[in-house]
């Protein structure tokens, strides 16, 4: 086996059902899991992105990687264990909802506890955007997508956009069957 190949996943995208489950929780940490870390590292990076859920590349396990600036790492069965009281509100993007960019309040801090990809135990304190990318793909774990975090006016223009972006595609599809 060439390990230096980059195995890249498929990132699925808006409408895509598994976006919407709830992912299992890993019950033993394996071989496996370490490859799957690593290529959902290398998916990350080409995207790019600074984290990438299970759910995102069709595992329904709770799973993620994340990558900011020069810190990264792989979480299985992340928990929240200590959040903090204030919240801030700034710009959030998703891979599986590309073009869109919305405000979304986040705790300034939290804390996740869980395991590594070698199934040792981890705990991070994050602040600011890590503490955000956190939250985030704790999120896609439990089917919940940053645009179901958004007021409803801002949510309600999501959403058009994106149905707007389904039909734009379904006509290239169309054409393209042609
Ligand atoms: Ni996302």
């Amino acid at each position: 086996m060439d390990r230096s190949a980059m195995a890249l996943l498929n990132i699925r995208t808006f409408g895509d059902p598994v976006l919407r489950q709830r992912a299992q929780e890993v019950t033993r940490v394996e071989r496996a899991h370490r490859r799957l870390v690593a290529d959902m590292f290398d998916t990350m990076r080409d995207a790019p992105g600074v984290g990438l859920a299970g759910p995102q590349v069709g595992v329904l396990q709770r799973i993620f990687v994340w990558e900011v600036d020069d810190r990264h790492g792989a979480f299985i069965n992340p928990r929240i264990t200590a959040r903090s009281e204030e919240t801030y509100v700034d710009d959030e993007g998703c891979l599986s909802i590309p073009g869109l960019l919305y405000p979304v309040e986040r705790s300034v801090a939290v804390t996740v506890e869980g395991l590594d990809e070698r199934g040792r135990e981890v705990s991070v304190a994050a602040e600011g955007h890590l503490a955000r990318v956190f939250q985030h793909e704790i999120d896609h774990l439990d089917g919940v997508l940053f645009i179901d975090r958004l007021p409803e006016d801002l949510r309600r223009e999501a959403l058009r956009t994106l149905r707007r972006q389904a039909l734009g595609l379904a006509e290239t599809r169309a054409r393209g069957a042609l």
